[in-house]
């Protein structure tokens, strides 16, 4: 049997998959089916199809070289062009469980403009509401499939024996521990978001399965380089302000109502997105602290922007603002890890038996920074291909070199862990600007707690502080400035640091 961990993307996809070659597959997800950071994705999935009504200048070769460009000298070329290459096909098949990618007049798919991407390649459903419309599709099916599914059902283990996977250990609801045997397990838990004091992701966003594999001894990569997107409403809750927004014309203007990135980068608000959230933190430090304003007034009337982006403009209206008409207040927050657990391109991390895939894996491809609307489109190719290896290549499984080990033995005077303070530490020193002293201070509260694991609640935190442990181990032992990783002690890029950074647990 097979055990999929995370009903994202990536999850049902593994699952669906997993099961039409004939394996017997159980998925288990510690909310319900339809909760992952998934179903929040706005701006869409990047893909090349030029026979349904893409740009015909568009090409694969292009999409390659932009989501190599975006990675900053740190994405490997191999994984980035199968991502750009099988990607297609399996955007097909998500058109075949019924995904309602919007559609022109004619029926050409629609498609929108994110940054560094050199060509509108961006699938869109329900104008913004991607993740949605993917997530119940693909859902649907794994409810319509042989896959056994296991709502409510936390992941706290993975239980080996001998260096490799004999089965996880989950806990219910109710605080209960049992353990399911099996000898392959495909994690697909997401990320991390709530290690951060702003975020636009959900509660779930635990880093459970990364911290899972790092205890297991699993080789960890990249976790330094975490990436905060540029434009979430400044207003509790930090709801997603899709780039896509700034990619039909939208401008950040600072608190004197100056349009800033101009002088920032020649592409303006469509420059990078790690140069668009430092411009921003740079404008707002500028102000004392005052968000920055998008305006999107002259994209469209009231109707237009309603039609085109609903979620967006459904969340302005909560919170009284009238975007068809004034600039609104908006922050970076943390958005999504480009670490994770180290792969190969067939999903295997370093443990025999454990696959990794979306955005709990390192596969290499985002390197230090991710081209937007990547990540739905990574979580598809590459739990098709976990799925698909299972039964192909058994016995040489990879191995990487380790950099860095982390000793997280308890100090004598151990603290209760405080989840609000380790997100206002992680964002202090861990965030959009780093030093070596911050990095210091945070890793010494981090390994000063310890949570009580009896809980759910419990083992979300211990496994936020174990995540939180490797970005900044990470984060010391890359002494440069390259992609989301910005060191203000370090400013420049280093010939000396072009390659991953792995990390392990010290025994
Ligand atoms: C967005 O809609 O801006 C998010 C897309 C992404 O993170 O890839």
């Amino acid at each position: 049997m097979i055990i999929v961990v995370g009903s994202g993307i990536a999850g049902l996809t593994a699952a669906l998959s997993a099961s039409r070659a004939g394996q017997s597959v159980t998925l288990i997800s510690k909310a319900s089916l339809l909760e992952s950071n998934t179903r929040y994705a706005q701006g869409g999935i990047a893909t090349v199809l030029p026979d349904l009504g893409g740009p015909p200048e568009d090409s694969v070769e292009s999409h390659v070289a932009d989501t190599h460009a975006a990675g900053a000298g740190l994405g490997d070329l191999d994984p980035v062009r199968i991502l750009c290459t099988e990607g297609p096909d399996r955007v097909r098949e998500l058109l075949g469980y019924g995904t309602a990618f919007d559609r022109r007049p004619g029926g050409d798919l629609a498609r929108g403009l994110e940054a560094a991407h050199s060509h509108a390649r961006i699938l869109h459903a329900g104008g913004d509401a991607t993740g949605a419309a993917i997530a119940y599709s693909l859902a649907c099916a794994v409810r319509e499939s042989d896959v056994t599914v296991l709502e409510h059902t936390f992941l706290a283990d993975l239980v080996t024996d001998d260096g490799r996977i004999q089965g996880i250990e989950v806990m219910s609801e109710d605080g209960v521990l049992r353990q399911i045997d099996c000898t392959t397990v495909i994690l697909a838990t997401g990320g991390a978001g709530q290690l951060y004091a702003h975020t636009t992701n959900p509660a779930v966003a635990t880093g459970d399965g990364l911290a899972a594999a790092w205890r297991a001894g699993a080789v960890i990569a990249d976790a330094e380089f975490y990436q905060f997107h540029p434009t979430s409403l400044a207003a509790p809750g930090n709801f997603l302000i899709s780039e896509a927004v700034r990619g039909e014309g939208g401008v950040l203007l600072d608190n004197d109502g100056h349009r800033f990135m101009a002088s920032v980068h020649p592409d303006a608000e469509l420059a990078p997105r790690d140069v668009v959230a430092r411009g921003i933190a740079d404008a707002m430090r500028t102000h004392d602290g005052a968000p920055v304003r998008l305006d999107a007034t002259a994209l469209g009337d009231s109707a237009y922007l309603a039609r085109r982006f609903p979620s967006i403009d459904a969340a302005c209206r909560v919170h009284g603002l009238d975007w068809a008409h004034e600039p609104i207040p908006v922050t970076p927050a943390a958005h999504y890890w480009m670490g994770g657990v180290r792969t190969d391109a067939w999903g295997r991390t370093s443990l025999p038996g454990l696959y990794a895939v979306g955005e709990v894996a390192c596969t290499g491809v985002h390197g230090a920074n991710r081209l937007a609307s990547n990540s739905l489109l990574e979580g598809l190719v590459y739990a098709d291909r976990a799925a698909r290896a299972i039964d192909r290549c058994p016995s040489d499984w990879p191995t990487f070199p380790t950099d860095v080990r982390i000793d997280d033995s308890a100090p004598a005077d151990v603290t209760p862990f405080d989840r609000a303070e380790l997100q206002h530490q992680l964002w202090d020193h861990a965030g959009l600007v780093r030093d070596h002293d911050g990095l210091q201070i945070a890793d010494k509260q981090l390994r000063s707690w310890r949570a009580d694991r009896t809980t759910i609640a419990g083992r979300e935190d211990e496994n936020l502080r174990q995540a939180g442990l490797c970005i900044l181990a990470g984060a010391l032992a890359r002494q440069e400035s390259r992609g989301a990783h910005y060191r203000a002690d370090r400013p420049s890029t280093s010939g000396r640091f072009a390659h991953h950074i792995n990390l392990e647990r010290a025994c």
